[in-house]
């Protein structure tokens, strides 16, 4: 540890909390420390990914965008654990629904992530690697979604390298016909790196469109159930 500032992050260490939310966009993580954290401090601005640390309810939580796509995950969370000795990471993120029960503005809790992109054959490992969320963040984080009687489902999500998927080929199976939820780009390079970094780690998304009907949400319905996620991801870490 103690390498910092690192080659993506501005901060000493000691300027990140042991927990961190993490949204793909940067001004996102500005919203969020505005929004949510009391005495939030700016710690990063290296390539604008600007990252925060605050207090929640007197906990001391921080927030940094994490850009799109596992290669950019991947080099901000790595960071984050390795270097800032951060504990517990909640990405807090968009989806594309894959199912029909799957309606905009649900939460996804993606309890497992497949895989669309190499990130996790890079560690070069003997076999197939499942990428897993922390049991301890899921449960409390659905639970708090419970109570609030949000719309909520938990399962596997596909993390790919593409958002705009050309057609797959005809006849093979898909991962909506193995039940996956929604897709995303970047859970399977952040549960990753958090088990090999010994971190715990959990993605919680809110979706913003639908694969299946082609359905998407407006500006304001996409603000209202940010509220509501994190809120739930704010309890839970
Ligand atoms: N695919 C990948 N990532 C996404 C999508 C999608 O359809 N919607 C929101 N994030």
């Amino acid at each position: 540890m103690a390498n910092t500032p690192t080659p993506h992050i501005g901060a000493q260490v000691g300027d990140i909390a042991e927990s961190i939310l993490l949204p793909g966009d940067p001004l996102r993580a500005k919203f969020i420390a505005e929004t949510f954290l009391d005495e939030a401090k700016q710690f990063n601005s290296t390539r604008n990914m600007f990252g925060y640390t605050g207090f929640y309810n007197g906990k001391r939580v921080s927030v940094m965008g994490t850009g799109m796509g596992c290669p950019s995950i991947g080099i901000y969370s790595h960071e984050l654990i390795h270097e800032y000795g951060v504990k517990k990471l909640i990405r807090v993120g968009t989806a594309g629904a894959m199912q029909e029960k799957v309606h905009i503005r649900d939460i996804v809790f993606a309890m497992g992530a497949c895989m669309a992109t190499g990130y996790v054959k890079q560690f070069g490992l003997p076999g197939d690697y499942s990428c897993i969320a922390d049991f301890d963040l899921l449960i409390h984080a659905v639970l708090a979604a419970k109570e609030r009687g949000l719309s909520y489902h938990v399962g596997n999500v596909l993390t790919s390298d593409m958002f705009y998927t050309p057609k797959t080929v005809e006849g093979g199976l898909t991962f909506a016909d193995m039940g996956v939820l929604a897709a995303e780009m970047e859970t399977a390079a952040l549960y990753s790196n958090a088990a090999l970094g010994g971190a715990q780690a959990l993605t919680i998304l809110t979706i913003s469109d639908s694969l299946v009907t082609g359905e998407a949400t407006t500006a304001e319905e996409r603000q209202t159930t940010f509220r509501d996620m994190m809120e739930v991801a704010l309890t839970a870490i």
